[in-house]
């Protein structure tokens, strides 16, 4: 099944990343081609203030830009925030929702998050909607409970392949080097397959999910190699062009 699904490889900049950045940027546009071997989809996700120059920066070649972050409604009054028609407008394709460092620092709720990935929809771009259990979670044995849930509140009845990609994040497993075991990757992508086919139908099929959490180089190949693990969401490692590049060598076959 997974065989048919192109990979995606997408960076997560988080809240990094200025004008003297564009330089590592362009490297790695100009490398993911030739690095992926044509076989995988790239995309960098920067800071909303970078996304416009990001855009210019990889213009011609085969990454493509995204926002970290939107808000559920097209305009208004929401001093601080933008709106997936903003981040469209400045030339991105995807959005990432409910991060769970935006679930964590802003108290994002699933409901919250399929409003976000309704408004990513409208704004006529792919969202990137991330789940993921703690570690308290984990330890508890809960990992597929909390991952059933998070699918059934915050993906939309109407998510499918063309406009939605779903992350897996363990939250122990971000930005602290520490990855599950294949098997448990590979129990968790699984359980998110089955539950997005219950819940949408063929279109449940395709849609992609991605593993994050401390991908690096090193570790690609094990964790990319695992049934449905449809590519990779990297935040630390994106931040780099030899980093990032190294991690898509795993598609290059
Ligand atoms: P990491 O972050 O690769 O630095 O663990 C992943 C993410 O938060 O998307």
């Amino acid at each position: 099944m997974t065989a048919s699904i192109r990979p995606l490889v997408a960076g997560n900049w988080k809240m990094n990343g200025l004008s003297s950045d564009l330089a590592e940027l362009k490297e790695m546009a100009a490398g993911f081609e030739d690095a992926s071997g044509g076989a995988a989809d790239g995309l960098i996700c920067t800071p909303a203030t970078l996304i416009e120059r990001a855009v210019r920066a990889v213009d011609g070649t085969a990454l493509a830009i995204g926002g970290e972050d939107c808000h559920a409604n097209e305009t208004g009054a929401h001093t601080g925030d933008v709106s997936a028609e903003m981040i469209a407008d400045c030339g991105a394709s995807h959005v990432i929702v409910g991060h769970s460092e935006r679930r964590t620092d802003h108290a994002e709720t699933d409901e919250m998050v399929a409003e976000k990935a309704k408004a990513v929809w409208r704004g006529g771009l792919v969202a990137i909607i991330c789940i993921g259990e703690t570690e308290a979670q984990r330890k508890a044995n809960e990992t597929l409970d909390v991952l059933a849930q998070q699918i059934a509140g915050s993906v939309p009845d109407s998510a499918n392949a063309e406009n939605s990609v779903v992350a897996y994040e363990p939250v122990w497993a971000i930005g602290t080097g520490l990855t599950p075991t294949a098997n448990d990757v590979a129990e968790a992508h699984a359980h998110i397959r089955e539950r997005l086919i219950e819940r949408l139908g063929d279109n449940g099929k395709t849609v992609r999910i991605l593993y994050g959490g401390s991908v690096k180089p090193s570790n690609a190949d094990e964790l990319m190699a695992v049934e449905n693990v449809n590519g990779a969401l990297i935040g630390g490692a994106s931040l780099k062009a030899a980093d990032f590049l190294g991690i898509a060598k795993t598609y290059r076959g």
